[in-house]
């Protein structure tokens, strides 16, 4: 039982009779627990809504999403039959824009409403928010302060120790390291990851960097023009077909590989999903 989306289809409401069409036949079927997913694609393809849906913030024009057994199409919520809290404490969001989810006076407020909510006494909270802070890379001297005086990429670490908090058992993460240095990128991608690999739970993450799908992740879905267009291995998905195709960048240890093989004018037989791997792989060749 994870989340299931049977041929879904959303239309953004507004600024013509017609609507926006952001979500064209989605099917898409994520295990509860052990994945950690990665979703790219152009701006505007979908990615922010096509996650919206996995926590009914929005709910689908047609179609339906299972979400850990919980029914959400048209049928159940004219009928109000969704219990919503039980849904937002296990899906965990952290937004892209970090503003949309911090309200409170103080970080530490923040971070604790959510465990709050769901009945986590006030001691427990703050005890977890405590450790939270230092998990996102901040200290406890910024649990007092007002999340609205923050950076940018401070704005969005205690955003995503609001989530943490409520220990959700999927994370899904929008866009949690743009805007961040390459060490704090890299520093909380390995946090997502050691979440996924010690707890066993299930990641996605939309990102833009290649790197990233390249290095972390076990599955890629890529979303275009509203479409869910590729949803599987990423040495699959970087051919130079699909890369071109696509119009994706190329991640750098790729673009290595494919620079050696030139060279050598000899292709290898795999693709390397490490530099370790790549190292190995040219000792055979010299060998
Ligand atoms: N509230 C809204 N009302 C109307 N249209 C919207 C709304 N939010 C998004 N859209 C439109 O729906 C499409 C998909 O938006 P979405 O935010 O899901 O894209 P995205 O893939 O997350 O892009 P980005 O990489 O820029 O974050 C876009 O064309 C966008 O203009
Ligand atoms: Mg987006």
């Amino acid at each position: 039982m994870g989340i299931k989306f049977k041929r879904v289809d959303f239309k953004y409401q507004g600024f013509d009779e017609k609507g926006y069409l952001a979500l064209s036949n989605i099917n898409l079927s994520i295990k509860p627990t052990g994945e950690f997913i990665t979703l790219i694609g152009e701006t505007g393809s979908g990615k922010s809504t096509l996650v919206q849906h996995m926590n009914a913030l929005l709910t689908p024009s047609s179609g339906e999403v299972d979400i850990l057994g919980a029914i959400i199409n048209q049928e159940s919520i004219k009928k109000k039959k969704i219990r919503l809290n039980p849904i937002r404490q296990k899906v965990g969001l952290v937004f892209q824009f970090p503003e949309y989810q911090l309200f409170e006076e103080t970080v530490l407020k923040d971070i604790i409403f959510g465990p709050k909510n769901y009945g986590v006494s006030e001691q427990e909270a703050t005890k977890r928010a405590k450790e939270i802070i230092n998990i996102v890379g901040l200290n406890e001297s910024y649990l007092s302060r007002s999340p609205f005086n923050l950076s940018g990429g401070e704005k969005k670490r205690v955003s995503i120790a609001g989530i943490l908090a409520m220990d959700p058992d999927i994370l899904i993460l929008d866009e949690p390291t743009s805007g961040l240095d390459p060490v704090g990128r890299d520093e909380l991608l390995k946090v997502f990851f050691d979440i996924h690999e010690k707890l066993n739970k299930t990641v996605i993450i939309i990102t833009h960097d290649m790197n990233t799908v390249y290095h972390y992740a076990k599955r890629v879905l890529v979303m275009r023009d509203s479409y869910l267009v590729y949803d599987g291995d990423p040495v699959d998905l970087f051919t130079k077909k699909n890369i071109e195709h696509w119009n994706l960048d190329t991640p750098d240890l790729l673009k290595l590989t494919y620079e050696i093989e030139d060279h050598l004018k000899k292709p290898f037989k795999i693709r390397p999903r490490t530099q370790a791997q790549l190292l190995e792989m040219l000792k055979e060749v010299e060998a």
